[in-house]
């Protein structure tokens, strides 16, 4: 197992669309493995496989950040197929050390995705889970939270992310 490097904005794989995978195979379930602990190394509650700098459509979720072994969610090809409501609350990403903004999103979505054994299952997610599941295939879609926000918020992130930049602040954060 390996700590792989986040890949920060604006690193042209966080804009990309990620291609679907094909096979699992070992390397895939070796991608996961450390995709895992990098996540809990950072630590953070979820990261898609372009974060890592790999396009393709892997995506992991624990809101537990390790405590939980019922909290890890693993999500190869996943499909959003159903989305209601609306909640607005704070989000942050692995990609933008430090940054929040206020985002809206679904207050639950229910995914189809294929686990590590390649078979389909139904994730049902509400609240900070339907926040954590639209945020990562937004990932996979080389979509990043900051393209969900307007207006002042959205001057607002990209100040900070300017001054972030400029100071070199995020080369220092997890290596
Ligand atoms: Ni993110």
């Amino acid at each position: 197992m390996a700590i792989l490097a986040i890949k920060k904005y604006p690193s042209p794989e966080l804009t990309t669309r990620s291609a679907d995978v094909a096979v699992i195979d070992d390397e895939v379930r070796e991608l996961v493995r450390d995709m895992i602990e990098t996540m809990y190394a950072a630590p953070g509650v979820g990261l898609a496989a372009n974060q890592v700098g790999v396009t393709r459509r892997i995506a992991v979720i624990d809101l537990s950040v390790g405590e939980d072994p019922d909290a890890l969610h693993i999500l190869i090809n996943p499909e959003i197929v159903e989305s209601t409501g609306e909640q607005c609350d704070d989000e942050g990403c692995l990609s933008f050390p430090g940054v929040t903004e206020l985002v809206t999103r679904p207050s639950r979505v229910v995914t189809r995705a294929l686990d590590l054994e390649g078979k389909i299952y139904t994730l049902d997610g509400e609240e900070l889970m339907a926040r954590a599941i639209c945020h990562e295939v937004d990932h996979l879609n080389g979509v990043l939270f900051v393209d969900r926000l307007t207006g002042l918020k959205k001057d607002r992130v990209r100040k900070e992310v300017r001054r972030n930049l400029k100071s070199g602040a995020w080369a220092e954060v997890y290596p």
